[in-house]
């Protein structure tokens, strides 16, 4: 097999070129070496049987040696870099040894190996420098302005004299700023994107009216395999956008897609600018183009892919994670978790590798074996404990720890009428108030973790009750009630799922976090609903259905709306 050396791989353009190319080209095993800077993640590149990922510097020559020794590749595709122009301002040295003497290093090794491997430069178009009106070409004068560009600048005339001196095959790619999926939140469409997200103002750099041209990371890579398989000789290349914007323009197309809204003043920050900030890099791409290359992904169409909420539910097969799957599917990315949540390690290397901006916690026992309710729990203490404490435990606790927001579906089934809080009293259960119901082994489990959700920044605990659909499950509880034999007619609060569940989604994206009761005002009882329905039913009182019907007391409340969501009163959804 022949093989394919990438540097940087776990970076952001890397990784995105590694997940193109490494199922593609399956005759190639592809070999990954990166140091794992901060901006890194191995987690980036998918895994593949021929891929393989080697924690290398690539400006330490003897390992750089051995592995180039060991592996001979066909190509090089160089990547690695330091590559946060802001970050060059404050340490140019570190640019120099990565950027400059990696560079060298490489070439050195495959000389004093005397591999006649095709070197790939991914260069950048800063090493022009500012450009006016005219656009650059491949054959244009370097002038970088920043010591990011001039370390690239000087890889590439290094690259030229290896070419000369050392007969180096290669090929250099300057690309326009690259945006996509894996990009560290330091570069400014990920960092914009993080900060409207958290409600905070965007930095924009002076007065924003820096013009800027993005390529979609999808794009760069086509462009860079269209070189490799149809590029002649030693060339340069340009991979540009024709669209350009300024910074300003493109802060506000952010604003409109993420906070929905033209009010840009109150997400704007203008700060200071860079010691020196390039007004425009206008580069000509015919000779790309010639290859056949084009432009696939207009930046409207990329920034609007980029800008979706990745949700990871977990649950996703029961009846309500299910109706959250449906309901995030409508605007965001949602993925369903595949592992079991009492694996703490396993659930972990998962929520690492979706990386989601939510965690959905639609996880719980209420039911199994012959009872469809939560008799089933008197008897499996086990089950209850796993299924309704340890496992939406880890995932609150890795969400803390990894900093993700957390939707945990808790109940309202933990309080109970007491002097206090009488039917028909008015005074129903706070956000505040601590469970006072444990009648059930179900209702003592969900009643801990309700309590142990407070110590959690990141978790917000909406408690539910009675969940009701307008399509029937046998889960429904309007489902439920319909197919008992007797029912005991106590008001009670519930939640109707169908404006329930966005509504929960709008408070988890605003940023809301704590315990929020999920109930819609006011209460109804199950008479109600089923004369409303216009059912026949008989009535038992509470302390014979206790008796003689079920194996654990049931819950009977009034839980107080919160007043962050909007819901319909019950009553008037069964008019
Ligand atoms: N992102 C852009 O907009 C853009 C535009 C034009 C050109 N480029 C160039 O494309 C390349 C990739 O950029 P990116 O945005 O993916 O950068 P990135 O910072 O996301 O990734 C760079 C990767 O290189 C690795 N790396 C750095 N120094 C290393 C060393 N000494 N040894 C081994 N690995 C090392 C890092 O760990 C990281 O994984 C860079 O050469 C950059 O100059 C980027």
């Amino acid at each position: 097999m022949k093989n394919i050396v990438v540097t940087g791989g776990c970076g952001f353009i890397g990784s995105n070129f590694l997940n193109y190319m490494v199922p593609k080209y399956k005759d190639y095993q592809f070999i990954n070496l990166d140091c794992l800077n901060y901006c890194s993640n191995v987690e980036n590149v998918k895994s593949f049987e021929n891929y393989q990922f080697i924690e290398c510097n690539i400006t330490n020559l003897d390992m750089t040696k051995f592995l180039l020794q060991k592996y001979e590749p066909e190509v090089i595709f160089h990547f690695a870099a330091q590559s946060h122009v802001d970050g060059s301002f404050e340490d140019p040295l570190r640019y120099l040894e990565d950027n400059t003497k990696g560079t060298t290093v490489l070439l050195e090794s495959l000389r004093i190996l005397k591999l006649k491997s095709l070197f790939f430069h991914i260069s950048t178009d800063e090493v022009y420098g500012e450009s006016s009106d005219v656009e650059m070409l491949e054959n244009s004068i370097l002038l970088p302005t920043n010591p990011y560009a001039a370390t690239k600048a000087a890889a590439e005339m290094l690259l030229h004299s290896y070419g000369k001196s050392f007969n180096q095959e290669y090929k250099i790619i300057r690309g326009n700023n690259v945006y996509g999926p894996n990009q560290f939140k330091e570069k400014l469409i990920p960092k914009f994107i993080d900060l409207l997200k958290n409600n905070k103002k965007c930095t924009v750099h002076g007065d924003g009216q820096m013009k800027r041209s993005f390529v979609h990371v999808y794009d760069f890579s086509t462009a860079v395999e269209m070189i490799w398989l149809k590029g002649e000789g030693r060339q340069i290349y340009n991979i540009g956008s024709s669209e350009e914007f300024t910074v300003l323009e493109i802060t506000k197309k952010l604003i409109q897609l993420i906070k929905k809204t033209e009010d840009y003043e109150n997400y704007i920050l203008l700060v200071k600018d860079r010691s020196f900030n390039d007004n425009r890099y206008l580069i000509d791409c015919e000779k790309l183009k010639g290859l056949g290359w084009k432009q696939t992904i207009n930046f409207e169409k990329g920034i609007s892919e980029l800008v979706k909420d990745k949700f990871l539910v977990y649950g996703s097969k029961g009846w309500i994670g299910n109706i959250f799957c449906q309901e995030i599917s409508k605007e965001n990315i949602c993925f369903q978790g595949k592992e079991r949540c009492e694996n703490y390690e396993k659930v972990r290397n998962e929520i690492l590798k979706v990386r989601p901006d939510y965690v959905i916690c639609s996880i719980g026992r209420t039911h199994g074996g012959i009872y469809n309710n939560i008799d089933y729990l008197e008897n499996n203490p086990e089950i209850n404990q796993r299924d309704n404490f340890d496992a939406p435990k880890n995932l609150m606790d890795i969400c803390e720890e990894l900093n993700i927001k957390c939707l945990y579906l808790g109940t309202g089934c933990i309080f109970e009428y007491d002097d206090n809080h009488t039917i028909g009293n008015g005074v129903g259960f706070t956000e505040e108030d601590s469970p006072n119901f444990f009648g059930s082994a179900y209702s003592r489990k969900k009643g801990e973790l309700d309590l142990l959700t407070r110590q959690y920044k990141n978790t917000l605990n909406c408690r539910i009750r009675m969940p009701i659909t307008k399509d029937s499950n046998p889960r429904n509880f309007v489902d439920k009630i319909k197919s008992f034999e007797k029912i005991c007619s106590i008001p009670n609060s519930m939640t109707y799922l169908d404006e329930a569940i966005p509504e929960m989604l709008r408070i988890l994206k605003e940023g809301k976090t704590g315990t929020v009761n999920v109930v819609n005002p006011g209460v109804i009882s199950h008479s109600e609903i089923l004369d409303s329905l216009g059912c026949k039913y008989n009535l038992i009182t509470i302390e014979e259905l206790e008796k003689k019907c079920v194996k654990a007391r049931r819950s009977n409340n009034y839980l107080v709306t919160s007043d962050c969501l909007n819901l319909t009163p019950i009553k008037d959804i069964f008019k």
